[in-house]
């Protein structure tokens, strides 16, 4: 297996010396002479454990050559991975010329291979925003290619998880492979790049794979900056961060698990946002910035009117609306701050016929605190509840589920619009 690296940065250098270490012959190319000449002299351009001696040895054994072009590498190699920089712009914005430059390149190289050979794996693992391989990558490939993917070249999505430091280790060991091709079963598995590597592997459309690369990054953003903010906040009222960071983490049931990291719905009931808002305003009190804490409830908020416009978004005027849930959550009869409630109350505001199905609320039962969040947000709820289901539905263009209900038999003739996921 021949394997072209394009980009001798963190990531090309981990993905050539792991080729290495697989058996493979490796080419790296940088348009930085003084990296081409390092790897040359079976080096490594930059700090990473264990990349200076598979260099060294791979040197050794005539498998690893570097140059400053493609020049004519590609002619008889099986896998292109390009692997170069996607710094930021002034402004934020992602910069995309060398994706671009190096897909021209490989695109020109293409019209060098014999059309006997298999097609080229031209394996991008910069980490883009969704959409890029279709709007760039693609489109640069095939207009210097000459032709469209398929015959001569393929082109693959596969972002990288290592981490500087530990990047060969992850490679050998990632928490999982992800694959973005054109089609299901375009990549060919990456001619087997990642066989006898124990990990799940999830092969999908371009944009989800590019997607999934910023998710976790900004996953991993977001914990450091919570378990920050968490720090100061514990500070400013002489609690130890430690203990509360350690009992946080011992909890893998709610905290630190799937639980609450599903998009749907918008949180609300009676703890969640008065806890959010009363942790917000001690931070202010106690003269602590904590801007991402503080943040919460405006996203909350951004997200119920998401909801709204989604609704409005299928149902034209005239519509009538069955809604199925008020209550925050299943299997509970608390209405205070639930996200329905207001939702009803909005569909009400905008002119909807609208019913409302909750097998959890009895009207009888519509007392203290629920009583009061309902007459102050949804006067009209006691006239508006429906308990027979299917006349109801029979009736409705549009039906709304708001939570999972069992037990309730969907009509399979009716529109539906799943709020609590999507
Ligand atoms: N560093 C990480 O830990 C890490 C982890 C996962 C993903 N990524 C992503 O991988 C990509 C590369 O990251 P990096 O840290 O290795 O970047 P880097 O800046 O260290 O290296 C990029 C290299 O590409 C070279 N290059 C630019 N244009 C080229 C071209 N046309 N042909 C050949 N070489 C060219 C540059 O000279 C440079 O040496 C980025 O999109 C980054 O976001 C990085």
């Amino acid at each position: 297996m021949k394997i072209v690296v394009c980009g001798l940065g963190y990531v090309g250098v981990t993905v050539a010396a792991c080729m290495l270490r697989k058996g493979a012959m490796v080419v790296g190319v940088d348009v930085n002479p003084q990296k081409v000449e390092i790897a040359n002299a079976g080096r490594s351009p930059v700090k990473e454990p264990g990349v200076e001696e598979t260099f060294a040895k791979a040197r050794a054994e005539n498998r690893l050559t570097a140059a400053k072009t493609l020049g004519s590498t590609l002619a008889d190699a099986d896998v292109v991975v390009a692997c170069v920089g996607t710094p930021s712009c002034e402004d934020g914005s992602l910069q995309l010329s060398y994706v671009s430059s190096v897909s021209e390149e490989i695109g020109r190289a293409v019209r060098q291979r014999s059309p006997e050979c298999r097609p080229l794996l031209c394996v991008f693992r910069s980490t883009m925003l969704p959409g890029t391989m279709e709007t760039v990558v693609m489109p640069k490939l095939s207009a210097a290619a000459g032709e469209p993917p398929g015959q001569r070249y393929e082109p693959v999505y596969n972002p990288e998880f290592m981490r500087e430091s530990t990047a060969i280790a992850d490679y050998f060991n990632p928490p999982k492979i992800v694959v973005g091709e054109r089609f299901p079963g375009a990549a060919q598995d990456l001619y087997g790049i990642y066989d006898g590597i124990d990990a799940p592997v999830f092969k999908v459309p371009f944009a989800v794979a590019e997607m999934v690369k910023y998710v976790d990054n900004y996953f991993h953003a977001l914990k450091v900056s919570f378990a920050n903010e968490v720090g100061r906040l514990a500070l400013s009222c002489a609690v130890n961060p430690a203990d509360v960071t350690r009992i946080f983490l011992s909890d893998t049931k709610l905290n630190v698990s799937p639980y609450y990291l599903r998009p749907g719905n918008a949180f609300g009931g009676s703890c969640l946002p008065k806890d959010v808002r009363a942790l917000g305003a001690f931070g202010r009190k106690n003269g602590m910035d904590v801007p991402l804490l503080q943040s919460v409830i405006a996203s909350n908020t951004a997200h119920k009117s998401f909801i709204a416009r989604l609704v409005v978004a299928h149902a034209p005027k005239g519509t009538r609306i069955l809604q199925m849930g008020l209550t925050f959550k299943p299997d509970t009869d608390d209405l205070r701050e639930s996200p329905l409630v207001e939702l009803a109350a909005t569909l009400l505001e905008q002119g909807y016929e609208l019913s409302l199905f909750e097998p959890d609320l009895k009207p009888e039962q519509l007392v203290g605190a629920n009583l009061a969040f309902a007459d102050l947000h949804l006067a009209r709820l006691p006239e508006l509840l429906v308990t027979d289901f299917r006349r109801a539905a029979a009736r409705a263009d549009l039906i709304l589920l708001g939570k999972p209900m069992s037990g309730v038999k969907l009509p399979s003739d009716k529109r539906f619009l799943n709020l609590y996921r999507f």
